[in-house]
């Protein structure tokens, strides 16, 4: 790419937005031009914005410290010095709808970290090495809006990256029944330990809606491109507890899975290991070289080392044996900022880049 694509962040100063500013340091293919916020924010520098509330590990990058951050409602001005954004505003669902969809109408493309779109049926909700095919659905998307290169495209919730890639390289031997328990880092509620200290020493069972997400969000990722919509896939049926767990980062998933065509350990491995997808194929810069990784000792993955395996976007799993109920159990882990959050969303938009739906304007 001879110029970088220049890239708007929208809730740029939340936790997730500083995810995406972090990222995008020196990105081979995207730089950020504009990074917009509530009305709070707008008119201050990134910094100043900002405050104390900057949460990456690595510092600010320089390159970002003086920009102004506009208002995200100011679609106009944003969109007028951007060739696609990036969304981590928190706002409410319906207002997150129809913001997202202002930017796509004027003609700038969305990649989208909020969940409001996921069950848009023109919306391509994508793991890249998963289901690529879905952004065939973007020409209908942009037909209903009336647009020429405006669109949205989202990544799933967090919580699924940690097993659903394991289920998905299995998918020869028809998984049937998955039984999956969440143990969810405090990241995935915008937090750290200092600003949420009735974390530490403490285990809560209970997120907002991520059930649902867990168990529904998997089928749409396996589902169809008919008619221009996405047709969400009918099995296997998936059952979860997702529980909030004293970790800083790194979502640990235990699940049982019983397959039409019970496959051996040997075969399981196999496909594990040999799995790739267009991302690996592309050679796409955040990519992960092996997706899945499988530690042969019994006490790994473990949150604390391997959340970061392959910078936070690989899969890491661990623990498969046969089951006394189920065929088999195993555990896996994901980060889930990078991977499950802003990560998943640049993978998601270096794809888009690859197959040509994001373009310079
Ligand atoms: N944290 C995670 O790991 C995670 C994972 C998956 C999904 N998500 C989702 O991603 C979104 C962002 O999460 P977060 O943790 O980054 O939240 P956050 O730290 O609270 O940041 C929210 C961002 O949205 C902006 N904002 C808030 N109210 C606004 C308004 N009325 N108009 C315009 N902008 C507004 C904020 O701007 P100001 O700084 O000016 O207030 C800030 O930039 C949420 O929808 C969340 O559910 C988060």
């Amino acid at each position: 790419m001879s110029e970088k694509l220049k890239v708007g962040i929208l809730g740029g100063t939340g936790m997730v937005g500083q995810r995406f500013v972090s990222l995008l340091e020196n990105h081979p293919w995207f730089e950020v031009a504009a990074i917009a916020a509530s009305p709070r924010s707008a008119g201050k520098t990134y910094e100043e914005a900002v405050g104390g509330r900057w949460k990456m590990s690595t510092p600010m990058p320089e390159a970002v410290k003086h920009i102004i951050v506009k208002n995200v409602n100011e679609v106009e001005e944003v969109a007028s010095c951007v060739d696609f954004v990036f969304s981590a505003v928190d706002m409410t669902k319906d207002e997150i709808k129809a913001i997202e969809e202002a930017y796509a109408k004027a003609e700038i493309p969305v990649v989208s970290n909020n969940s409001a779109h996921r069950w848009t049926p023109d919306v391509p909700m994508v793991i890249p090495e998963i289901n690529p095919e879905h952004l065939e659905v973007i020409p209908f998307q942009k037909k209903r809006l009336g647009t020429l290169r405006g669109f949205i495209a989202v990544k799933p919730n967090c919580s699924i990256q940690s097993y659903t890639p394991a289920l998905h390289a299995l998918k020869q031997f028809g998984p049937k029944v998955v039984v999956a328990t969440t143990y969810q880092a405090i990241s995935g509620a915008g937090k750290t330990f200092k600003d949420w200290p009735e974390m530490v020493d403490n285990v809560i069972p209970f997120i907002g809606g991520e059930e649902e997400k867990s168990e529904q969000e998997p089928l749409r990722i396996w589902g169809k491109v008919e008619d221009g919509v996405i047709k969400k896939a009918d099995a296997p049926l998936i059952t979860t507890q997702c529980i909030r767990v004293p970790v800083s980062d790194g979502h640990t998933a235990a699940v049982f899975v019983s397959f039409e065509k019970k496959p051996t350990k040997e075969e399981i491995l196999k496909c594990w290991a040999e799995y790739k997808g267009e991302p690996q194929e592309l050679g796409l810069p955040s990519a992960p070289k092996q997706f899945i990784k499988y530690f042969e000792e019994d006490n790994r993955p473990q949150a604390k080392l391997d959340r970061d395996y392959e910078k936070g976007m690989g899969v890491c799993l661990g623990r498969l044996r046969e089951d006394t109920v189920y065929d088999y159990k195993f555990v896996g882990l994901s980060h889930n900022t990078l991977r499950g959050a802003a990560g998943g969303a640049v993978l998601v938009a270096e794809l888009l880049t690859a197959k040509g739906y994001i373009k310079a304007k």
